[in-house]
């Protein structure tokens, strides 16, 4: 099993991606285009062996892939889905993603699946739970998993635990990595009237081997995690934070509703390099996967559609 601590520190840094969508194939195939990686929902692909495996087979060949999933439902109360994971394990085989990630989330239970990404209460007992089947996907998958702070619009009286201590807690017990999506805890910390900066403050930054940038829906009294807009400046702010605290992990911007074309996306993208400050040339502290630094000001202190895979939204 590939879980040990130490297995995050050999993970490669890669830079600054996009996920890959369909209404860019074309795009792609014929240009090339000069990003550093791409992310690939799995489900898209692990059914498929049509236009979009081709794709992703020919994509996979120029550059680093990262395997993305919003169907594991790693906090549900159903047994874990081996046929998902079998398929799973077998286009991991076959595109050779960097790594494999997922959500701190359920997706169903009871054999039915919401297609939407639901909280989980956050409790010692939901933590074994969770810790339990992290270890059964990490030694199925035969590497370690990587996990993402959802967009959330709920809190549970019952919770205990803070969300960043709780994917800690988790990080430490299993050994999985982290994705931290600077969007969702800008989403998150506002629905629950929370503030973003001490979110990250206490979020284990040392276990973050990605980051996620989106859009946003601004509601007023609340957000909706849309991913069908470019960026909001206060998010780029706390990406300016994150990068430093997780010493410039591999970045992705995440864009799945309202799509513009492959260039505009890019360019949104790029705009990641201008809030890198000086601490991009800076390695991984020994000790972890990143810096962890102290504070640094900050002027100002939800995942998503996948159209390719549901009708349905999914929130991530
Ligand atoms: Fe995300």
């Amino acid at each position: 099993m590939i879980s040990e601590p130490g297995a995050l520190e050999e993970l490669p840094r890669l830079g600054l991606g996009l996920g890959l969508r369909s209404t860019h194939f074309d795009h792609i195939l014929d240009h090339w285009p000069d990003v550093e990686w791409f992310e690939a929902i799995s489900e898209n692909f692990m059914d498929s062996g049509g236009r979009p495996r081709y794709v992703l087979d020919q994509v996979a060949e120029r550059y680093p892939i990262v395997l993305h999933g919003v169907s594991l439902s790693i906090g549900s109360t159903d047994p874990l889905d081996r046929d998902y994971l079998a398929k799973l394990k077998r286009l991991a085989a076959s595109v050779n993603p960097a790594w494999v990630s997922d959500h701190l989330c359920w997706t169903g239970v009871l054999g039915t699946n919401s297609h939407d990404l639901l909280p989980i209460p956050l409790t010692s007992e939901t933590l074994g739970h969770v810790a339990a089947r992290v270890m059964q996907v990490q030694e199925f998958l035969e590497r370690p998993l990587i996990l993402e702070n959802p967009s959330t619009y709920v809190t549970f009286v019952d919770s205990t635990i803070d969300e960043p201590e709780f994917l800690g807690a988790l990080s430490e017990q299993t050994g999985c990595g982290l994705l931290l999506d600077v969007n969702n805890v800008y989403v998150s910390c506002f629905n629950a009237d929370l503030d973003p900066v001490s979110y990250l403050d206490s979020f284990p930054c040392d276990r973050v081997v990605q980051m996620h940038l989106a859009g946003h829906d601004h509601r007023g009294n609340h957000i909706i995690d849309t991913h069908d807009r470019p960026v909001v400046p206060a998010v780029w702010e706390l990406y300016r934070l994150a990068w430093h605290r997780t010493g410039g992990a591999a970045t992705l911007l995440e864009w799945d509703g309202n799509i513009p074309d492959f260039e505009e996306c890019h360019t949104e993208l790029l705009k990641a390099r201008s809030f890198m400050g000086n601490h991009s040339e800076e390695g991984r502290a020994p000790s972890g996967v990143n810096q962890g630094s102290g504070p640094e000001s900050l002027s100002t202190p939800v995942d998503f559609l996948v159209p390719d895979v549901m009708e349905s939204a999914v929130l991530e």
